[in-house]
């Protein structure tokens, strides 16, 4: 008798042949996060007391893709002999485990979690031995036939290969997502033959052993496997729709929808307004009341409350309420811009701290800085971080004002409610309260010409 534990196995051992790519299959993207790891995100409602991720083809990598996973546990396939060989791996670290267990698929990225919960109660229910997920394709070529009866109760699971031409009419196909009682898979699983057109232990062979297996019919949007690029960009497609959908009902204005992208993984708060061509990536927070675009992107980065970008990147960066960002500005490398601030044309922020109400509005350098609240940065002034080996620091106090074209040739500390003249370069520290100007003193020459036309006056 099984008990209401739950432990899932992702099969995740697979190259990906059709992918044509160096990278593992599942490690390619979908909307900010890797197909295995949306996969992970499908059983997000049923509490799985354990979490196994069946691992092979580059399996370092797809184990540091799936790190933060709280609890995973990595079972290794070294060869990928089929899917039945792969949930045979899972054996030895189910030893004693009464519950059932739910195979996922690594490449059927857009399953939802409330399917997945369906599936559990209605196979817990039913007391069945296996449940799967079905779909009825238009076009179902590639994928395993399923064969019920009219009550769902299913015969056998056929691969396409393997199926005669009256069989292929079937349209009903296999999701690749199965919930096992564990107790009846174990007195099939150990025991598949690989007779097969590819020679593989399939996992859809222990279905015509196990009774009563039951099929439960899902759209076929939601159990696409991704096989190749093409799949891939189609998952995309939905993905994309699906988060927007989400977001304009949540109080989100997007404009022109179908040119903008956001990762699943980004938040963004109500009254929000995203314009065309903008891109928001992975952990990005978007505060309320916030204009973002057009042509912008943001990625890991958080957006204060009432701030507007246009045509400007952020990344790994932080912009605190009220900023004016752009338009053509560029935030990166763990920047901290603070509340009312303007970054504007043509303005580069890179590993440094803005204070409050400061401005940089035009044609800046500034790299591993540190600036006061209420400075104000002059058109085309550069902090001179680099010396070819190491990067220095520039600070710069309260209310100072830096001249147009200044050099701050860094490390350099310029006090508080200092004026930098025009076209400085500042090569030592600047107390506070001063004015400060270091460039060649201006001269007028009376009378000067040039040669030719003191010869031309001449002759
Ligand atoms: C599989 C099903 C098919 C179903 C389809 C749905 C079998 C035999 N066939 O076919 O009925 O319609 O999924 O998408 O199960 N994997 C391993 N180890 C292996 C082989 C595969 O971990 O030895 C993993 C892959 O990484 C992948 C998943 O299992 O994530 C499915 O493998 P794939 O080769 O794509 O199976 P399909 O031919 O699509
Ligand atoms: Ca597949």
């Amino acid at each position: 008798m099984a008990d209401s534990s739950l432990a899932i196995a992702i099969l995740a051992a697979g190259k990906g042949t059709r992918m044509r790519s160096a990278l593992p299959k599942v490690l390619h993207r979908l909307s900010g996060l890797t197909l295995v790891e949306n996969v992970l995100a499908s059983t997000a409602l049923v509490q799985p007391t354990r979490k196994l991720a069946i691992v092979g083809y580059e399996a370092d990598q797809v184990k540091a893709a799936l790190s933060n996973v709280l609890d995973i546990e990595f079972v290794a396939q070294t060869e990928q002999l089929g899917t039945g060989h792969a949930v045979q791996q899972v054996i030895p670290a189910l030893e004693g485990f009464t519950g059932d267990l739910l195979v996922l698929n690594g490449d059927v990225p857009l399953l939802m979690p409330e399917t997945v919960e369906k599936m559990l109660k209605t196979h817990r229910e039913n007391g069945n031995a296996a449940t799967i997920l079905t779909a009825q394709m238009d076009d179902p070529t590639g994928y395993g036939r399923v064969f019920c009866d009219q009550h769902a109760i299913v015969k056998e699971i056929i691969e396409h290969r393997d199926c005669n031409a009256a069989q292929r009419e079937n349209n009903r196909t296999n999701a690749g997502i199965y919930c096992f009682n564990w107790a009846a898979l174990m007195t099939i699983l150990p025991h598949l033959k690989a007779d097969n057109d590819q020679n593989e232990y399939y996992l859809t062979d222990v279905i015509k052993d196990l009774s009563p297996v039951m099929a439960m019919d899902v759209s076929p949007t939601e159990v696409a496997g991704i096989n190749n690029r093409k799949q891939l960009c189609e998952a995309e497609a939905v993905m994309q729709q699906r988060i927007k959908a989400e977001l304009m009902l949540s109080g989100v204005t997007l404009i022109n929808a179908d040119s903008i992208t956001i990762d699943s993984t980004v938040t963004i708060e109500a009254d929000v307004t995203i314009e065309p061509q903008t891109n928001l990536r992975g952990r990005s927070v978007i505060k309320a009341g916030c204009r973002i675009g057009p042509s912008s992107l943001v990625e890991d980065s958080t957006i204060g409350a009432n701030t507007t970008l246009v045509h400007s990147v952020v990344t790994d960066s932080e912009v605190a309420a009220n900023g004016r960002i752009g338009p053509f500005a560029h935030i990166r490398g763990h920047a901290l811009v603070g509340e009312n601030c303007r970054i504007g044309n043509f303005v580069e922020v890179k590993k440094s701290v803005i204070g409050n109400n400061t401005n940089a509005a035009h044609l800046s350098y500034l790299g591993d800085a540190e600036l006061g609240e209420r400075v104000n940065v002059g058109a085309g002034t550069i902090t001179v971080n680099y010396d070819g080996k190491n990067k220095h620091k520039t600070v710069i106090g309260d209310r100072t004002k830096t001249g147009a074209n200044s050099s701050l040739v860094a490390p350099i500390t310029i006090g508080s409610d200092v004026t930098i003249g025009a076209g400085s370069v500042l090569t030592r520290d600047v107390e506070a309260d001063c004015l400060v100007f270091a460039r060649s003193p201006q001269k007028s020459i009376p009378g000067w010409k040039p040669k030719y036309l003191r010869d031309e006056q001449k002759s």
